[in-house]
């Protein structure tokens, strides 16, 4: 797509007119290479992402490697108990430094043994004695932002408009007091979906308009009466109360698994976070190409450990992932629907699906300002 057809394309979905009257963004959007590459850098180049949790990083030398949007990062504890962040691209011929994860002394690329320490600094570089106007001080490896919060390292491989305690701070309100110090680490799925990315945030946040239809074990647990949306600048939130009473449709007791409420909040653009009852779990999204992605999920829990507390998190993992499978195969039937000659775009239900319609503008916006 050459740019002209991209910003006609872009140009397509209107962030100004309201939900009532709004189309969606059309289908291009989510099949289209041109927009999976702009969405790269527009987007997951520029905005705060999890990359590890802060127990993987808890001990000096312990590190944590991965991609994002093409881009090879490290995550270091340093010596110093400071949290930092790297290209992780070695300085001489740009091979990802470290892999994997793990505890280390020092930074040992294995391609040619080039070692840094935990603050990037080029500590040897074997059969470089000789070379010209090498300023080893100059070629330590490039920092990136690196922030904690909540129970993950976030970093961005921009320059982040604002911090991100600053972006966060009104979400810890909205998470209904996450006690995150009270949260253990119980285990991590990753799933590679075939969709674009965009159909699983649309999914999450269309304001429950799918459960009843979906996930016959899910509403069950939860009263879709009262089930809301709220909208804030970058994240939304919505909300369900515990099912009251017998369903014998589920083997867990609802009001033991939700508590006061299900609180489910998104983060611009691609982080969603679950919380219930004694349950913490996260759906991060990061595209893998045009029309497929990954799903990482993570599930925390504030429980004492004993058997009772096993039972229950053995039965609430297999509730959720009853519930992901069902969504996932949703969104693998939605990209074969937006891949359709048929289809080019749809309308909003406006009372439920306005979690889905703000994403959109947040999209939009972020896409329309890296074109222009
Ligand atoms: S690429 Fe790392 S030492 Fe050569
Ligand atoms: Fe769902």
């Amino acid at each position: 797509m050459d740019p002209d057809s991209l910003t006609a394309e872009l140009e397509r979905f209107s962030a100004e007119t309201p939900i009532e009257r709004a189309w969606m963004p059309p289908s291009s959007w989510y099949t289209s290479p041109a927009f999976h590459a702009l969405e790269s850098e527009a987007v997951f180049q520029d905005t705060w992402q999890p990359v590890a949790r802060l127990s993987e990083l808890s001990s000096a030398g312990s590190y944590v490697t991965g991609r994002l949007a093409n881009q090879p990062w490290i995550v270091v504890r340093g010596d110093d108990g400071e949290l930092r962040a790297f290209h992780n691209t070695c300085r001489h011929k740009g091979r990802e430094v470290m892999t994997g994860c793990g505890t280390c002394e020092e930074l040992v690329c294995g391609y040619h043994a080039w070692s840094y320490d935990s603050a990037g600094r080029l500590k040897s570089a074997p059969m470089m004695a000789g070379v010209e106007d090498f300023d080893r001080e100059a070629m330590g490896l490039k920092p990136l932002q690196v922030e904690a919060w909540g129970l993950w390292a976030f970093i961005h491989l921009g320059s982040p408009p604002s911090s991100l305690e600053v972006e966060m701070r009104e979400l810890n309100e909205g998470l209904g007091a996450p006690g995150w110090d009270k949260l253990t680490f119980h285990e991590e799925k990753t799933w590679q979906i075939r969709c674009n990315w965009k159909v699983v945030c649309d999914n999450y946040l269309d304001g429950g308009y799918h459960i009843p239809h979906m996930h016959p074990s899910l509403d069950a647990q939860i009263e879709m009466g009262s089930y809301k949306t709220e909208l804030y600048a970058k994240h939304s939130i919505q909300t369900a109360p515990p099912n009251k009473g017998d369903d014998s449709r589920i083997a867990i007791d609802p009001q033991e698994r939700i508590g006061d409420a299900a609180r489910y909040a998104w983060v611009y653009p691609n982080i969603m976070i679950n919380r219930y009852g004694p349950c913490l779990d996260t759906n991060i999204v990061t595209p893998t190409g045009p029309d497929s992605c990954e799903v990482r999920y993570e599930f925390f829990f504030n429980t004492d450990g004993g058997t009772e507390a096993q039972r229950f998190i053995q039965e609430s993992v297999t509730q959720s992932d009853v519930t992901q499978r069902e969504d996932i195969e949703i969104c693998e039937s939605v990209q074969a629907g937006l891949s359709s000659k048929s289809y080019v775009t749809g309308r909003y239900a406006p009372k439920v699906e306005l979690g889905e319609h703000h994403f959109h503008c947040l999209l939009a916006s972020s896409l329309k300002r890296a074109l222009s």
